[in-house]
């Protein structure tokens, strides 16, 4: 087991990629606080019987708002320092190019997918002597996308973010990100069926994809686990692309 009874944080960890991060880090033997604002996701999790072996303490909280972060922080702290923290939460509500893009909606976007990591790390780092924090960006934030204007603004924010939070905080907390590609979830499922036919957009964006799928949950905590773990012991600031070759 990599993370016997090590301290780990997972925002957005009541669905999707998340909630599967969760469940490898509690399978490597670790503690696991999942924070979420989707009450019902978060009862399920919370009841799901491979969860329910003491090692998952689930939080409502919505990590865009600074004092439930602080709140909830608070309380995750009082129990000791902790590990490792994986800023997982997102959303992708509004796919459009800049001039449909309303300000509020793009402030929205950034408020949701890159202040989290600002204020969650805040809370966390000087509560975290030693350890490793893990962003999730996206793919879009390195090509940037067609009618994704605000998402892939905020997910290249996630990637330079990475790199001063690497460069400020080593030695003793690496931070690294991780780019997905196109991943089978709930996300996913809303933007193709945003798309005029969803069928042929999935279709499409499988025969793009050299290695011929869409990723798995499975596929990105395999890459968390990793660059959690001593054997990545010397990398910092990365950006670890997943994305069956999308990019290339
Ligand atoms: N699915 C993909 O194809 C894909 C590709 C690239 C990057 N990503 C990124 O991976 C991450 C996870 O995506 P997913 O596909 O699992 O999404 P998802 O929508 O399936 O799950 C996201 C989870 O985060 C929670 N969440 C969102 N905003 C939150 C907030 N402010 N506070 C608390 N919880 C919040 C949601 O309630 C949900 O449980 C996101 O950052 C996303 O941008 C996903």
């Amino acid at each position: 087991m990599k993370f016997r009874n090590k301290r780990v944080v997972v925002t957005g960890g009541a669905a999707g990629i998340g909630k599967d991060i969760v469940a490898g880090f509690i399978h490597e033997g670790a503690f696991v606080h999942a924070l979420d604002f989707d009450t019902e996701m978060l009862h399920r999790l919370r009841t799901e019987k491979r969860f329910t072996g003491g090692r998952l303490c689930c939080h409502l909280c919505n990590v865009a708002n600074e004092q439930d972060v602080i709140r909830v922080v608070g309380e995750i702290i009082t129990e000791g320092a902790v590990d490792v923290l994986i800023n997982n939460a997102g959303i992708n509500h509004s796919p459009l190019p800049v001039p449909q893009t309303s300000a509020v909606d793009w402030q929205r976007i950034l408020t949701n997918n890159l202040s989290p990591i600002h204020l969650v790390s805040k809370a966390i780092i000087p509560n975290m002597p030693q350890g490793t924090i893990i962003n999730i960006a996206s793919i879009l934030g390195l090509t940037g996308g067609r009618s994704c204007s605000a998402y892939s603004a905020s997910k290249g924010g996630v990637i330079a973010l990475t790199k001063s939070m690497a460069l400020d905080h080593a030695p003793t907390i690496r931070v690294n990100c991780i780019c997905p590609g196109a991943v089978s979830t709930q996300m996913f499922e809303e933007y193709v069926k945003r798309c005029d036919d969803p069928v042929t957009e999935t279709k499409r964006i499988v025969e793009a994809i050299p290695l011929k799928r869409l990723g798995t949950v499975r596929d990105i905590t395999k890459a968390v686990l990793f660059l959690a773990s001593d054997d990545a012991a010397w990398i910092t600031g990365a950006n670890l692309v997943v994305d069956g070759g999308d990019t290339l």
